[in-house]
């Protein structure tokens, strides 16, 4: 009986993150809105991969801990994951943000652009091999330890890093392109990295109906009450009121609120990296 209700469970939330994919055009109608201000990182090749780092004030030796800031389709050029890189490196995070898409990120606000041919030339295998010569790169200089932030696009591979425990914690927000409830299971049983997930109740990918399915594996509830909880520690804060991107993108930069979630999304990601890195 236990078998049949997670079967069950599973088709529908399998149908569900399917239908989330054939709405990946949608990322294009979420890209929101330019964040103010000026990067004060630098643009450098990392293991032969270009890498945006942002340091932490006063930081007089090669770091021994990288924070890998895991972008958007929209990658180094836009504005806002540079913009948020330097907010990690504020709160003292050397921070990386590899170009793992090989220089041919999404171009932000092009119209016509052709997602669905984007996406034959970028897939997990082609992002995955950028991301793995940046963390060589980075361990030949001395880090040990690496932790991850990943938004949209890069939150798969926050779960990819911490499924096989190359990172020590993971952070994502409104990520893409989970199987749910399969990668989750995959983390419960392997995984060693606490994880922190931001949703947005306007979200069709990782999306309100998703997300607690998640957490019922995560929590070992439900129909996945054969897991264990996760001992090394979940945690999902859910945003009212915002959408898919939320956290980088702002809808609009004029609305207080939309400013308060992205703020408060990043807030609670420094804190949880903090306590856990
Ligand atoms: C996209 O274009 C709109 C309209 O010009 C603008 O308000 C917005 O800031 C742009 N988004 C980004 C991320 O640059
Ligand atoms: C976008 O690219 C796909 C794949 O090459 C193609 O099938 C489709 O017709 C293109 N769409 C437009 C609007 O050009
Ligand atoms: C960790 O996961 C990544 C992404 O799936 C994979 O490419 C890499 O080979 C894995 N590393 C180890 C040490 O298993
Ligand atoms: C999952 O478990 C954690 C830790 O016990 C708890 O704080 C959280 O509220 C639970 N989440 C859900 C959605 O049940
Ligand atoms: C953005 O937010 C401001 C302040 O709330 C509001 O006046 C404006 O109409 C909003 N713009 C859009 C396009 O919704």
């Amino acid at each position: 009986m236990m078998f049949r209700v997670h079967s069950l469970i599973a088709l529908v939330a399998l149908s569900l993150s399917t239908l989330a994919s054939i709405d990946f055009q949608d990322e294009l109608h979420y890209v929101g809105q330019e964040l103010p201000g000026e990067p004060v990182g630098y643009i450098t090749k990392i293991g032969g991969v270009t890498t945006y780092v942002s340091l932490p004030k006063n930081l007089d030796e090669p770091p021994e801990k990288a924070l890998l800031f895991l972008t958007d389709i929209y990658g180094i050029p836009l504005v806002n994951n540079k913009l948020l890189a330097d907010q990690f490196a504020g709160k003292g995070f050397a921070t990386f943000i590899p170009d793992y898409f090989d220089g041919d990120p999404v171009p932000v606000n092009q119209t016509g652009f052709n997602i669905t041919e984007w996406r034959l030339r970028h897939t997990e295998e082609t992002t995955t091999a950028p991301l793995l010569k940046v963390i060589h790169g980075l361990k030949q200089t001395g880090v040990r330890t690496f932790a991850a932030t990943g938004y949209c696009w890069g939150g798969r591979f926050v779960l990819r890093l911490s499924q096989n425990n190359t990172i020590v914690v993971g952070v994502t927000a409104h990520p893409s392109q989970l199987i749910v409830p399969d990668d989750f299971i995959k983390l419960n049983v392997v995984g060693k990295a606490p994880l922190q997930i931001h949703s947005a109740e306007f979200d069709g990918m990782f999306s309100p109906k998703v997300a607690p399915i998640a957490d019922s594996v995560m929590n070992a509830t439900d129909a996945f009450s054969d897991l264990t909880p996760y001992a090394p520690g979940y945690v999902r804060v859910h945003h009212l009121g915002v959408g898919h991107g939320f956290a980088v993108r702002p809808a609009n930069t004029s609305d207080s609120g939309q400013i308060a979630a992205l703020q408060a999304a990043f807030e609670t990601s420094a804190a949880f990296l903090a306590q856990h890195f």
